[in-house]
């Protein structure tokens, strides 16, 4: 899909979490453009905590995918499965995709972020990467590219965030995948009515 002009609210109200991707590749300029909005982000103290292992190697992925297959294979069928995942409907799809042996975690996207702080930057970093995630799924839903936070990410073994470059010192904040889909479109689901107080 071809870059196009959204004004800011279009992109904001129209970026979606995207759960299935085609195999098609991102240039690594795309990429590097991703990162760099990422990059652009405020974060506390001008810290910039935020450190970016880029995954475009599909074995690589699927060893990854694979680790928190395990992990989620475990909670599902452990009695609190449904107050884990949130809803029967989310143990159903979950188990599914395990089943098929599809790549539950990151949906088969061809690039996946992993966003890691170094454990000295604990106390903000896991903010100023989330205002980081949000610019680079914001500019890639501008640039056509289809995006998702998995936070899942988090229950990869050590020993293979490691293996994909993690230092011992830092800490997996969330993954990241990028890519084209033909499923970016969809609703808002939220409730607005979230200002609890106005003190006027
Ligand atoms: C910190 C964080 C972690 C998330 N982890 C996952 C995940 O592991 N897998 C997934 O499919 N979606 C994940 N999501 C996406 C949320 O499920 C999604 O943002 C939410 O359902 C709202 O949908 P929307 O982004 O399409 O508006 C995560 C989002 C955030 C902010």
């Amino acid at each position: 899909m071809q870059p196009f002009f959204m004004a800011i609210i279009d992109i904001i109200r129209s970026r979606r979490s995207v759960r299935s991707y085609k195999p098609d590749p991102l240039t690594e300029d795309q990429i590097k453009a991703i990162l760099h909005a990422g990059m652009l982000a405020p974060s506390a103290h001008n810290h910039q905590p935020w450190n970016f292992i880029v995954i475009t190697n599909r074995d690589a992925i699927n060893r990854l995918s694979m680790s928190v297959q395990g992990y989620l294979g475990d909670k599902l069928s452990a009695s609190d499965a449904i107050s884990y995942f949130g809803s029967q409907e989310r143990v159903d799809r979950v188990k599914k995709r395990l089943e098929l042996k599809e790549d539950t975690v990151f949906y088969g996207a061809p690039c996946v972020v992993m966003v890691v702080v170094d454990k000295a930057n604990l106390e903000y970093g896991p903010i100023d990467c989330g205002m980081a995630a949000e610019n680079m799924c914001l500019y890639a839903r501008e640039q056509g590219i289809a995006s998702c936070i998995i936070g899942y990410a988090r229950h990869a073994s050590r020993e293979e965030l490691i293996r994909v470059g993690m230092k011992e010192s830092q800490e997996l904040m969330f993954g990241m995948v990028f890519g084209y889909s033909d499923q970016m479109d969809g609703d808002p689901d939220r409730d607005f009515n979230k200002i609890q107080k106005w003190q006027k």
